[in-house]
């Protein structure tokens, strides 16, 4: 029976097995040869030793070349060499051969080189290792929320509403409508979902607390190693909660998943460690053992002008924050995760609370090092009158939105929620500085390919 290579223990040295993978890398030594196996289950292959004696040993060692696809039968033994244990083949089989033009040989290639072979860089430790921790984050997200009491809701890719009215959608049309609009085949324009929050609040004004988790889509023309054109956003949505209940929850989850990836993805996190961050994993644990600073926007703005720092953008009460703003306030001022809130209500969409002071909205951003926004939420607007007044005040009308003010009219109740940005939350824990390298098919201006 086929066993996964990151099963394998020193206490089952004497034990006859079989791992299937692929091929790494190959040594020969005459009398004998070396050959790595990976299947994926870990960022460590194993060292399987095939003797000189093996049945048709000239014939095998030519075809094991990297990246042959391989089944190998053998005792596990205690191993001479750095490993604990190797695994002496007793038979080996070809399951696939590579041929010579193999794109991934065993030197290093660069993350662009590899976004162009987006089909094979899953079999590099790097990017088998980024899959295996985002699998472990989608598994934490679902544990925080489930233990919380928080309901999974699907909500809409296709939709007819902008969230965050930022007018970055992609619009969904069907070839006959391009010519005769009547054909239209939801009957008005429709969008793929920038943000699936308004769908989520309906939930929350029913069955309280719920969070999505799904891909959204944004048309933002902006190539920086922090925007995707889609992306997964997990949106949780907590009704009778407000922008400190938000605040509380946003940071706990941060936490969870930080400490999840430390228990679960220790020897990813190591590689990540030695390659990729030096340093990732005392960050990690400094986050844990940190009380998240919290800023009024008001507040952050008069550290920046006071910091006597140099900044690209000036930094003016009104104006949004930008990277090197963000930076500063993390990396040089809190030195920690850090919640800046109460925003200017011109900065932020509709559906936010207006604060008693008129000017500022209960907006809330999530900054961390490296990465800078990885959540953004609110407190919901609760009043019908005031919704309808920024719906208008934004060129909404507030008639397509219908049904989200009727959420005001029926028993209304305070809420608040956030998203948070996945493949952000990726980038934190592994330290990868490119976002493209942390989703498997990264969707950016101009790529689309795979
Ligand atoms: O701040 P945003 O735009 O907030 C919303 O969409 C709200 N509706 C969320 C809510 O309150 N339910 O986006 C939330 C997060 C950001 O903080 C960022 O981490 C991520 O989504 N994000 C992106 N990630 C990758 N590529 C992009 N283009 C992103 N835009 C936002
Ligand atoms: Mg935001």
């Amino acid at each position: 029976m086929r066993i996964k290579i990151n099963k394998i223990t020193k206490e089952m040295i004497g034990k006859e097995l079989t791992v299937k993978g692929w091929v790494r890398s190959v040594r020969d030594q005459k009398a004998f040869a070396f050959i790595i196996i990976n299947d994926g289950s870990s960022v460590e292959g194993i060292q399987v030793v095939m003797n000189s004696d093996l049945p048709s040993f000239q014939e095998i060692l030519a075809k094991l070349n990297t990246g042959a696809s391989v089944a190998i039968e053998g005792t596990i033994v205690a191993s001479p060499g750095t490993q604990e244990f190797e695994l002496k083949a007793s038979k080996i089989e070809i399951i696939g051969e590579c041929p010579e033009d193999y794109p991934l040989q065993k030197k290093r290639h660069t993350f662009e080189y590899l976004r162009t072979i987006a089909h094979l860089r899953p079999r590099t430790n790097t990017f088998g290792a980024v899959a295996r921790v985002r699998h472990a984050m989608a598994m934490a997200t679902h544990k925080f929320f489930d233990e919380k009491g928080f309901k999974y809701v699907h909500t809409p890719v296709i939709t007819a509403s902008d969230c965050e009215g930022a007018g970055e959608q992609f619009q969904v049309i069907i070839e006959p409508a391009k010519k005769d609009p009547s054909k239209e085949f939801f009957g008005k324009p429709t969008f793929l979902t920038v943000s699936g929050q308004l769908e989520g609040e309906t939930y929350a004004c029913a069955i309280s607390d719920i969070y999505t988790f799904g891909p959204t889509f944004r048309a933002e023309n902006s190539n920086t190693p922090r925007h995707l054109a889609e992306f997964w956003m997990i949106e949780p949505e907590m009704a009778f909660a407000d922008l400190k209940d938000d605040m509380v929850c946003a940071e706990s989850y941060i936490k969870f998943c930080v400490a999840y990836a430390l228990e679960h993805c220790k020897k990813d996190l190591e590689f990540f460690d030695q390659h990729i961050e030096k340093g990732l994993i005392e960050r990690l644990k400094h986050v844990l053992t940190s009380d998240f600073a919290r800023v009024p926007y008001t507040e952050a703005v008069e550290i920046l002008q006071k910091s006597g720092k140099k900044f690209d953008y000036p930094v003016e009460w009104g104006n949004d924050l930008q990277t090197e703003h963000e930076k500063y306030l993390v990396d040089i001022h809190f030195k920690k995760p850090t919640i800046v809130y109460n925003y200017p209500k011109s900065l932020k969409p509709f559906y936010m609370h207006v604060n008693d002071d008129g000017k500022t909205v209960a907006a809330m951003d999530v900054l961390v090092s490296g990465v800078g926004e990885i959540i953004g939420g609110s407190q919901r607007e609760s009043r019908l009158d005031i919704l309808e007044e920024r719906m208008k005040a934004q060129g909404l009308d507030p008639q397509d939105l219908w049904w989200y003010s009727d959420l005001r009219r029926y028993g209304t109740v305070p809420h608040a929620g956030f998203g948070l940005g996945f493949e952000r939350l990726i980038q934190f824990v592994t330290g990868m500085e490119n976002i493209r390298d942390v989703i498997p098919f990264p969707r950016t201006p101009g790529h689309a390919e795979f």
